[in-house]
């Protein structure tokens, strides 16, 4: 069998696939983080970033589909190899290891289908604007005078909702809870088994995880007033 099909049909091949496509969307997260906390800049910033991305015109689709087959891929992966896992031990185990798993490890699947219901409605809201089309209209105008959408103000009416703010900070709760387990999970499927080594990495994925979800909830909270040197940044 060739390479490409044994990355698919054994379960070696599975892991490493749901390992690779858990870097390239923790890569998306991340450096998605890093873009919107731009927020807490002058909005020509964003808005000129937000103008850079759309201008990249076949460039972004490229990078969408990538993503979206990341998504989909690695969603497979997991209910694939959740199957074959079952498929070993039908009978379960005769003494309760339930223990000897994290909580986060062990609810992998609803994290996951939560933070799945969230990107349904992120991209509904920001990027197709189901609910605002006039968020479409370039009513930005940039320092050289290029007439651009603004991003900025989106995201300050977005999250002026509670509603909305409120399901933005437990998606990303339970994003960083599903990273916290996945981005370990991914490391070992790589090679890295040593058992000090994983108590380091369990340190180092749980830091980054709490980063990860403070700063994107302090996005939100600043638009709603909450964090007082943060909301003085927002221009309304
Ligand atoms: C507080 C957290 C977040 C904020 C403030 C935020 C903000 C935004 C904004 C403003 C856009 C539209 C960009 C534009 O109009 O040009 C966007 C698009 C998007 N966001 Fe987020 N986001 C957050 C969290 C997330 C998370 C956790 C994920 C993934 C699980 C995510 C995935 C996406 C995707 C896939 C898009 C579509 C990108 C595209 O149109 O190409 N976002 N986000």
């Amino acid at each position: 069998m060739n390479l490409l099909g044994s990355l698919f049909t054994s379960s070696i091949g599975r892991k490493f696939m749901m390992a690779a496509t858990g870097l390239v969307l923790v890569g998306f997260v991340t450096g998605h983080l890093v873009g919107n906390l731009q927020l807490f800049l002058p909005p020509e910033k964003i808005n000129h970033y937000g103008h850079l991305l759309e201008s990249l015109g076949l460039g972004l689709w490229a990078v969408r589909l990538f993503l979206l087959a990341s998504v989909v891929l690695h969603i497979w992966l997991a209910i694939q190899l959740t199957l074959e896992n079952r498929t070993a031990r039908p009978q379960g185990y005769a003494v309760d290891h339930v223990n000897r798993a994290t909580l986060a490890s062990r609810i992998m699947a609803r994290t996951g289908l939560v933070v799945l219901a969230f990107l349904v409605f992120h991209i509904a809201h920001y990027t197709v604007r189901v609910w605002h089309p006039e968020w479409s209209e370039p009513t930005y105008l940039l320092l050289d005078g290029t007439a651009v959408r603004d991003v900025y103000a989106m995201m300050v009416q977005g999250f002026s909702n509670v509603g909305v703010s409120i399901f933005y900070i437990i998606a990303v709760g339970l994003l960083s809870y599903h990273l916290a387990h996945g981005i370990v999970s991914m490391v070992q499927t790589f090679g890295l088994k040593n058992e000090n080594w994983t108590r380091c990495l369990e340190r180092l994925a749980l830091v980054y995880c709490w980063v990860y979800f403070l700063l994107n909830a302090a996005i939100p909270l600043a638009v709603l007033g909450y964090l007082p040197f943060l909301s003085g940044l927002i221009q309304r």
